[in-house]
C-alpha cells in the first residue's frame, strides 16, 4: 500500500476525533504485514487524563485483534505543518515498531514526511534484565 493511501485513511479516522476539549483532530492508520489497516483517533475525557492519542487507538485496536508486526503508521491533524506522535504514543510504538518502521507524518492536506522509528524515538528503554 502506498504511504498517500496510509495517510488518506488516517485522514478519515480523523473525522471521527473526540475532541470538545482540545478541538485538535487527530487520526491515525496502521498498516499490518497481513496488510490490514487499524485506524485510530484522540479520544478525549472531561477528567483528560484518560484521553487517548489517535497512535494509541490504531495500536491497542490491532494489538487486541492479534496483530503485532507492522509495516508503517500515518498520522494527520489539522495542523499546516506536520504532526509528530507525543512521547507517550513513541513509547508505546517502541514496545511494538522496529528501528526501521516507517512514521509518516502529514500536513493538514495530507502531504507527509516519513521518519524511521529509530530517528522518532532514539535511545529506547528496551530491557529489564
Ligand atoms: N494527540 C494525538 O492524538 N496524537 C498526538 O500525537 C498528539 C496529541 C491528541 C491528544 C489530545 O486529544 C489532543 O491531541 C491535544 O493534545
Amino acid at each position: 500500500m502506498e504511504y498517500s493511501e496510509l495517510v488518506e485513511k488516517a485522514k478519515e479516522a480523523r473525522n471521527f476525533s473526540y475532541s470538545p476539549y482540545s478541538k485538535f483532530r487527530v487520526g491515525a492508520a496502521l498498516l499490518t504485514k497481513t496488510g490490514k489497516v487499524y485506524t485510530g483517533c484522540n479520544i478525549e475525557n472531561i477528567a483528560f487524563g484518560p484521553t487517548v492519542c489517535a497512535e494509541r487507538t490504531a495500536i491497542f485496536k490491532a494489538i487486541s485483534e492479534g496483530e503485532k508486526e507492522f509495516e508503517a503508521i500515518a498520522i494527520i491533524s489539522d495542523l499546516k505543518t506536520y504532526v509528530y506522535p507525543c512521547g507517550v504514543c513513541r513509547q508505546v510504538m517502541s514496545e511494538f515498531f522496529k528501528a526501521d518502521t516507517p512514521v509518516v507524518c502529514a500536513t493538514d492536506k495530507g502531504e507527509f514526511t516519513v521518519i524511521k522509528f529509530s530517528d522518532v524515538m532514539p535511545y529506547c528503554f528496551n530491557e529489564i534484565s
